[in-house]
């Protein structure tokens, strides 16, 4: 069974829910000790892990992840992070915690910083204030330059913000201006998110009622390739579809992810991947912590995704916009061509990738469309793990 590499926790609380937002995430319930129980029951699940045996390590890296991890009290994240040290994550792990700009002070990221949180992702989303109130932010644009200055004398050295475009109402101008501000702060990373509407949100239902005014899908694309451009003529390159780095400051713990990597999900609706199970826990906080105070399972459904592993990997991979063939081969033991023949002609031939080495680029102008690749990939990926794989109670 392969190990994890990497650990999630999630906090599922939030200072408001923001109207796009379709994230595990509620409102701090009206209860005394409502962050005290879900720390402890956090604590409860990672001893349990522990003593099962699926959390040996050494764990590569560590996210803390919402909601808004930095709502709870400071010593009961370090509390965890001390749990999860225990339970095998490296000393040299990456550690990230996600903060909302509004609700940071600099004693706490000092004291996550003494703890080995070494990056911080902060939720600005714009710069714009009108913008921010119409998403339903708590925060103000000014809040997130704080935020970063706070980080950095705080000791955490590793900055990422979170973007997003084709916000309704928002321009051209808008998202250029928050490219400009973000840059100006001097951070090593820029997560920049397009808008989906969920269903199940504020903004899913007013979109359906025709009453969210959302910029054109053109506008988006365009909103798109200035994010592209801005980032990359400062140094940030694009290493995953809404992802941007300096070199050297790529988040570790989503490059596993992508990289299809084994990690282990703590907490309300967290997911995990051990082996080839994924397993995902109740979503529900407070059924969560009840359930583990009953001695129960938090387990809220699994799924063997063994038939499905080489198609993921392709897909996995061409969020990274680059497919290296070589490394496929290493981890399934069979040529890229010889599973994906087919596919790789198509995708060549029509303009979608092209070969660099060993590597397959998807091309500047389809960034917008992997889905379309991905569907070609899959389906051959599924046939051919089918025809490749020996039968295991062949005798
Ligand atoms: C796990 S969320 C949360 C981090 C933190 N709670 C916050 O919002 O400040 C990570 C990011 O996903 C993005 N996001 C959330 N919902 C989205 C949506 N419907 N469409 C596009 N991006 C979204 C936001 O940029 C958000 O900061
Ligand atoms: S703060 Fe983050 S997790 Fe919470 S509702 Fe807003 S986007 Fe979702």
């Amino acid at each position: 069974m392969a190990a994890p590499v990497g650990v999630y926790v999630h906090w599922p609380y939030c200072p408001s829910k923001c109207g796009y937002c379709d994230f595990n995430a509620y409102l701090l319930p009206r209860r005394p000790h409502a962050y005290a129980d879900y720390t402890a029951s956090l604590l409860q699940e990672i001893s349990l892990a522990e003593r099962t045996g699926d959390l040996s390590g050494p764990l590569q890296s560590c996210a803390f992840g919402g909601g808004t991890p930095t709502m709870f009290p400071v010593e009961q994240l370090v509390q965890v992070l001390g749990a999860l040290r225990q339970a095998g994550l490296a000393p040299d792990a990456e550690v990230t915690v996600e903060a909302n700009p509004g609700d940071l002070e600099v004693a706490a990221l000092g004291r996550l910083a003494e703890a080995g949180v070494g990056r911080l992702s902060i939720g600005a989303q714009t710069f714009s204030d009108p913008l921010l109130k119409a998403i339903g932010r708590v925060h103000q644009a000014s809040d997130i330059g704080r935020a970063v200055q706070m980080a950095k004398r705080a000791g955490i050295r590793r900055v990422n913000l979170d973007l997003m475009y084709g916000l309704p109402g928002q321009s051209q101008a808008d998202v250029a201006y928050a490219l400009q501000r973000a840059l100006a702060l001097g951070v090593g990373h820029v997560s920049a998110y397009a808008l989906e509407l969920e269903p199940a949100t504020v903004f899913g239902r007013r979109a359906a009622r025709g009453e969210l005014a959302l910029p054109s899908e053109q506008s988006v694309i365009e909103m798109g390739d200035l994010v592209e451009e801005t980032l990359s003529a400062a140094g940030l390159y694009r290493y995953e579809v809404s992802n941007y780095a300096r070199p050297g400051e790529e988040s570790q713990h989503n490059l596993a992810v992508w990289r299809r990597g084994r990690y282990r999900g703590f907490g309300a609706g967290a997911h995990s991947f051990i082996g080839e199970r994924r397993w995902w826990n109740v979503a529900s906080p407070l059924l969560y912590s009840r359930r583990l105070a009953a001695g129960e399972g938090v387990v809220a459904g699994e799924e063997d995704v063994s038939a499905l592993a080489m198609g993921e990997w392709v897909y996995l991979s061409l969020r990274t916009l680059v497919i290296d063939t070589e490394r496929f081969g290493q981890e399934f033991g069979q040529p890229w061509q010889d599973v994906f023949p087919a596919s790789t002609l198509w995708a060549v031939a029509e303009g979608w990738l092209s070969w660099q080495g060993q590597t397959l680029v998807v091309a500047k102008e389809r960034r917008w469309l992997l889905n379309q690749i991905a569907e070609r990939f899959l389906e051959e990926g599924a046939l051919s793990q089918r025809r490749l794989t020996p039968c295991a109670d062949a005798g």
